[in-house]
């Protein structure tokens, strides 16, 4: 079996801090934001049966017991989020949301599940400025209790081992509790992370206490316990996750957030529901590359990207070719466009969904692009829509932290999904022996922009756009790929890239997760430092766009599904594919 070899030397690996296993775990000893040698290198790992990819190897190994012992892909996953908000507390946990996307390997159906924050009710569009009507400071609206919505992700778990379940909900939770008693690792990426937001972490007590013991930051290697977190497991075992709705884990959590500066109310959190929401699909090259849609504008955005890019042989020109790179970027450009004009929760505003996707639409979109050069101006399109279309553009920031789950199991099931506290630590703010999230902060902080107010701008009760974009990848209805990623907006190109890696330029998942990145958002090119993408930082200049060459810190992972089964864990982080 795969599984036991591959986990024994990787967490040898973390354990050691040596150098990181070649293929699955290559940036063990990377620093937070650091790039890996190899992380071309290495080839996917290969399965019958099931096959988990999550972020980091505690997580997978959880994840694959309960995968082994028949559990289904939901059951899975109740398990390895449980390690992940111990073990990568940086990145997602149960102070956080998260977008589930489901294939029903019995029915054919494809669900998505909305578990996103939500803002209190005494929020208002003025949550995130100054007296004057000024945008707050990024960082000043992050750390403390304001930036802190509802957390949606305990009761996505529950409701996901509901629907679709088959283990026995207490005994997903024996390795993360084993982990919190007995104490886990720290890993050299949590570490840099610690260190890196030192001074946030050092600001609330209890964060401070538990992060940088006696003041001086966790290092990697060290052995961290966390008997709160085994608390909170033992309630959600036993009750479920009403106690983190209406009971005393609820109680922590408002206290925690009123006591920092924030507004979040006991009816705040006994109002929260998992919404399931229409999946989005979009076709490319034949395949429907479906997700998330409204409040995220992953699927959409991934979606318009895609299609934009339908009428060009991206095949023919290949990965290392300039032209390739400059369709891409300008069709995410013209998407990032849509997206900040567009998309918000459709609870509140209308969104276009439909428009923007429409083939007519993204043909006419897609035209913009058959120049020779960078697009000089890049602005929204006017997609078909049944409401006035007077929104302002957005100004939402958003950086790096959040994980990604891949997960296909022996029934046919197949789980993508996307869980975050958004910021690294989200708000630095403590309950129960988690984080608790900063995802208000994905808001526009901007209400209005010359006097027309912006869709995603914050209101009581609503949802803050997200990018995180879990996508299944289907082929005649049945799925072929799996994938998602961390990164921020970065999200969008990221997966965006991925699926043309595999589709159009045929690569393998592993080597599709590891190809260098060059990212377009907003005009400026993102070229990924100390890969051969730095050779086309001169290309695109000569092309007219700004080149800058930097770390692009994603967490791709991906399951490609055929003969058997392909797993492959990003190199640029901790995570680990495990098969069987
Ligand atoms: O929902 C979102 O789009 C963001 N809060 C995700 C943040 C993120 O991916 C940071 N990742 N590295």
């Amino acid at each position: 079996m795969i599984a036991a070899k591959t986990l024994r030397a990787t967490l040898m690996a973390l354990c050691l801090a040596g150098a990181g296993n070649a293929q699955q775990a290559a940036d063990t000893v990377a620093p937070e934001t650091g790039k890996v040698e190899g992380a071309t290198s290495g080839n996917p790992v290969i399965s019958e049966n099931w096959m988990i990819v999550a972020a980091h190897p505690l997580a997978s190994a959880a994840g694959a017991r309960v995968l082994g012992e028949g559990g289904t892909a939901a059951d899975a996953m109740v398990a390895v989020q449980l390690v992940l908000g111990l073990v990568e507390p940086q990145s997602s946990g149960l102070g956080g949301g998260a977008f589930l996307v489901w294939y029903d390997g019995e029915t054919g159906a494809l669900t998505t599940l909305d578990a996103r924050e939500t803002a209190p009710l005494a929020a208002t569009p003025r949550l995130f400025q100054d007296a004057a009507g000024e945008p707050l400071k990024f960082f000043d609206a992050v750390v403390g209790g304001r930036s802190v919505g509802v957390p949606g992700t305990p009761m996505l778990l529950e409701e996901a081992h509901r629907r679709w379940g088959r283990a026995n909900w207490t005994s997903l939770f024996t390795d993360a509790v084993h982990h919190a008693d007995e104490g886990f690792v720290v890993s050299p990426r949590m570490a840099a992370s610690i260190s890196d937001n030192a001074e946030t972490l050092g600001r609330f007590a209890n964060t401070r206490e538990y992060f940088l013991p006696g003041g001086v930051p966790l290092q990697a290697g060290d052995l961290l316990r966390n008997p709160e977190y085994a608390a909170s497991l033992r309630a959600f075992a036993n009750d479920g996750a009403a106690p983190f709705y209406t009971g005393e884990i609820a109680g922590q959590i408002v206290q925690a957030v009123t006591g920092t500066g924030g507004v979040l109310s006991p009816v705040d959190l006994a109002l929260y529901r998992v919404k399931e929401r229409p999946a989005v699909c979009a076709p490319y090259r034949g395949y429907d590359v479906c997700g998330m849609g409204p409040p995220s504008s992953g699927a959409l955005s991934v979606g318009q990207t895609l299609g934009m890019l339908q009428g060009y042989d991206l095949g023919a020109l290949g990965p290392s070719s300039v032209e390739a790179w400059r369709l891409i970027g300008d069709a995410s450009r013209l998407a990032f466009a849509d997206r900040g004009r567009y998309i918000a929760d459709s609870d509140f505003v209308p969104v276009p969904v439909q428009g923007l996707l429409a083939d007519s639409y993204l043909a006419d979109r897609g035209a913009l692009l058959a120049g020779d050069e960078a697009l000089s101006k890049v602005t929204p399109g006017a997609p078909k829509f049944d409401h006035a279309l007077l929104w302002a553009d957005d100004a939402a920031i958003e950086l790096p932290s959040t994980s990604h789950i891949s997960i296909v199991d022996r029934y046919g099931n197949a789980l993508s999904m996307t869980t975050t506290i958004e910021n690294a630590f989200g708000a630095r703010v403590m309950a129960g022996g988690f984080l608790l999230n900063n995802e208000l902060t994905d808001f526009s902080f901007r209400s209005h922009s010359a006097g027309v107010p912006i869709a995603n701008r914050v209101e009581p009760g609503k949802r803050p756009r997200s990018s995180m974009a879990p996508t299944i990848v289907l082929k005649d209805g049945a799925p072929v790929l799996i994938l998602g990623s961390p990164g921020g907006s970065r999200i969008i190109p990221y997966v965006a890239k991925t699926v043309i890696a595999v589709l159009d330029w045929g690569l393998d998942v592993q080597a599709a997760v590891a190809l260098p990145h060059l990212v377009n958002r907003w005009g400026g090119y993102d070229v990924e430092v100390g890969t051969s993408a730095e050779t086309l930082a001169e290309p695109l200049r000569a092309l007219g766009y700004d080149v800058t060459v930097r770390d692009l810190n994603s967490g791709l992972h991906v399951i490609a599904i055929g003969d058997g089964l392909q797993g492959g864990a990003d190199p640029r982080r901790e995570g680990l594919a495990l098969g069987d």
